[in-house]
């Protein structure tokens, strides 16, 4: 009989691999991991801002770190990240992510299929690397990158729909992985002061202030309910009366609402 193979001692400091690591919520993961002792793999496209992010978490929190150059949109790179990933890490943070700008009909099938493969096969192909070798090993944790908009159907149709398959997907393995200390963890922020909207084209000059929450709060916000134990974060408190409110509408009413919060016939 083949013997179970030993679990990998753990590393004198852990691993966390995000994705996204140059701008936004993924940047904010990076600074914020770095500081609370992990080293880091930091993945995106643009290798000078991952240079400088990989700089910036050596000099103020003496984190060892590795950029990894990689469009998320192009297969061999996605192979890429995953065998580094299957090389260990504690702490997976799929942040990358966008939207594309236009309506569905008008968008060439390019667009959309780049989107789909770093909203959506990127995370579910490197959270397959990471599970597999965390359930092999000491365990982890995943933090998936959804949005509010994965809650409430109307806010445009394939972005919120790969943002919904997240949530579907980060929930229900979840559950799968319960007791086996590998945890999966879906994110849902609100609008978040980010390069995203400017990227996505979205013109948000009607969003009022309060809305608004800096991607270190919404990444302090998931790490501390990581840390808790649970499995789904929904940062702020406006945020959290909203989706109550209309999750509680009848569907078509809901669906009003947020195709004139969302502004749904310019959003693909
Ligand atoms: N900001 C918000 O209000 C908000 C709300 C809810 C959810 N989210 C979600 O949060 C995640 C992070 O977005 P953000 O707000 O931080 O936006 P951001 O500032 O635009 O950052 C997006 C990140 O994704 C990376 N990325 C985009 N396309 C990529 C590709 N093809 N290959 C590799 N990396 C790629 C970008 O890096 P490079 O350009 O260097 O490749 C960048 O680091 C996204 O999944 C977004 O959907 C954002």
């Amino acid at each position: 009989m083949q013997a179970e193979p030993a679990p990998e001692a753990p590393r004198a400091r852990p691993r966390a691999l995000i994705t996204g690591a140059s701008s936004g919520l993924g940047a904010a993961f990076a600074d914020r991991l770095a500081r609370n002792g992990h080293d880091l793999v930091l993945v995106a496209r643009d290798a000078g801002r991952l240079a400088e992010a990989a700089r910036r978490a050596e000099e103020r929190h003496g984190a060892h770190c590795a950029v990894l150059v990689a469009d998320l949109a192009d297969a061999a790179d996605r192979r890429k990240v995953a065998e580094r990933i299957e090389e260990g890490v504690d702490i997976l943070v799929n942040g990358a992510g966008f939207g594309v700008s236009g309506s569905f009909w008008e968008l060439g099938r390019e667009a959309l299929e780049d989107q789909l493969a770093v909203n959506v096969t990127a995370p579910q192909e490197f959270t397959h690397a990471a599970v597999r070798t965390m359930l092999g090993g000491n365990g982890g944790t995943v933090v998936n990158l959804s949005s509010i908009t994965g809650l409430i159907p109307g806010r445009g149709s394939t972005y919120a729909a790969s943002k919904a398959w997240t949530r579907y997907f980060s929930q229900g393995l979840s559950a799968a992985l319960r007791g086996t200390g590998t945890q999966v963890m879906v994110l849902c922020p609100g609008f978040v002061r980010t390069e995203f909207h400017a990227r996505a084209g979205i013109d948000v000059r009607q969003v009022s202030e309060g809305w608004w929450m800096d991607p270190d709060e919404v990444v302090d916000r998931c790490l501390s309910d990581v840390a808790r134990g649970r499995t789904f974060s929904l940062p702020g408190l406006r945020n959290k009366v909203f989706i109550s409110v209309v999750s509680r509408l009848p569907r078509p009413l809901a669906q009003r609402v947020n195709r004139m919060l969302g502004n749904a016939g310019a959003r693909a």
